[in-house]
């Protein structure tokens, strides 16, 4: 299959490109585009096949629900139920925005294959102008993961969906890199108290000043029996092995000679101000405390890291506070429980 990249910013007349775009999805095809959190991998959400092919095309397991893509707040209520005034005070306050919320269903609305027989529905109002149009053009919901190959990193860029997907869809939106950089915050809704299932741009403080006390889901940690399937999977992993490390420049160099010694290549990721030059590659973030800009540019980093031939790479870890929770999380999949410490390097 062909896979064809229509640019679409405002400097260029795109009605052309959305009319394809929604001729493609209608026709039962998948179409990835971008959101403000990372690129999306769309089909018609109320159609079984057309969901079917962003499985295949993805290599993901089909027991894993997508999040459902909507381009007005009044369609909450064509798919779900109960739905509580603390909801509605979280879709005023951050829709359209990076906040997924999980309801009770309306059963027979939502293809199953898309929600892989749970009996609830993610729904998100996704911040992007091209994602909005796209929606509302289009007139039906859309059930979007990430456009990666599974266990590959999220994409913030159309040539990251490209060098997974190419000739595995017809048609990628290119909307230049994505804004937040990391999915969504996932809020359970249908808990006694709302329950955060994956943090994400939308942070537990910005949610607790709207509705008050919500809680962490303890399998954010420990991955057994996940509320949200997804967690269980590895995730977000580059080729070469991510190791963990304390944002101390002393440790850092440390592990960095003592691998290199060992004749490994070393890639480093992290901020600005940690960067060192005895590193083989360091990709910089973002200043330190600008959590937002380091979180932007985490999963392109990790990306880069692909393009080079280091045996190693080295994570630098940040304050899991705000955003940079979900940050802090990404890589924990990432590096799959790895962290430098002095002895990893001598065994
Ligand atoms: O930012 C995002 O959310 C991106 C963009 C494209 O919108 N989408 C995304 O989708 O990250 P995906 O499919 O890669 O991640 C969906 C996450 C998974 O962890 C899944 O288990 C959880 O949301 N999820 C979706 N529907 C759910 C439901 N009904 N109950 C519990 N968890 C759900
Ligand atoms: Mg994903």
């Amino acid at each position: 299959m062909e896979t064809i990249i229509l640019e679409v910013d405002n400097s260029v007349d795109s009605d052309s490109s959305y009319q394809q775009a929604v001729d493609t999805l209608k026709k039962g095809e998948v179409v990835a585009f971008p959101t403000e959190t990372v690129y999306g991998l769309g089909a018609v959400a109320t159609d079984k096949e057309s969901v079917a092919k962003i499985y295949k095309a993805k290599g993901r397991p089909s027991d894993n629900p997508l999040i459902i893509h909507i381009g007005r707040k009044e369609e909450v209520a064509q798919y779900a139920q109960n739905i509580s005034k603390e909801a509605k005070q979280l879709m005023d306050a951050f829709w359209p925005g990076p906040l997924t919320l999980v309801f009770d269903q309306i059963p027979n609305k939502i293809a199953v294959n898309a929600l892989s027989g749970v009996e609830t529905v993610g729904l998100r109002m996704p911040d992007h102008p091209v994602a909005l149009r796209l929606l509302r053009t289009l007139q039906l919901p859309l059930a979007a993961p990430s456009a990666n190959r599974s266990g590959k990193p999220s994409p913030t860029e159309a040539e990251h969906v490209a060098k997974d997907l190419q000739g595995l869809i017809p048609l990628i939106l290119d909307g230049g890199q994505t804004g937040v950089g990391l999915e969504s915050t996932v809020l359970d809704m249908t808990t006694t108290r709302p329950t955060i299932l994956r943090p994400g741009g939308i942070t537990k403080e910005m949610i607790e000043n709207v509705i008050g006390p919500v809680v962490i889901s303890h399998h954010l940690k420990e991955e057994e029996a996940p509320r949200s399937p997804g967690m269980k999977y590895t995730h977000y992993a580059p080729e070469a092995p991510v190791f963990l490390i304390e944002a101390k420049e002393e440790i850092i160099q440390e592990a960095i000679k003592s691998y290199q010694q060992q004749n490994q290549k070393v890639a480093v990721i992290g901020p600005n101000e940690l960067e060192q030059a005895v590193a083989n590659w360091y990709f910089a973030l973002g200043a330190e405390d600008d959590m937002n800009e380091m979180a932007m540019n985490l999963y392109k980093a990790l990306r880069m890291c692909d393009g080079t031939d280091a045996d190693l790479i080295l994570a630098v870890e940040v304050q899991a506070t705000g955003v940079g929770e979900a940050f802090m999380n990404r890589l924990h999949k990432a590096a799959d429980g790895k962290r430098y410490t002095a002895t990893s390097v001598n065994n």
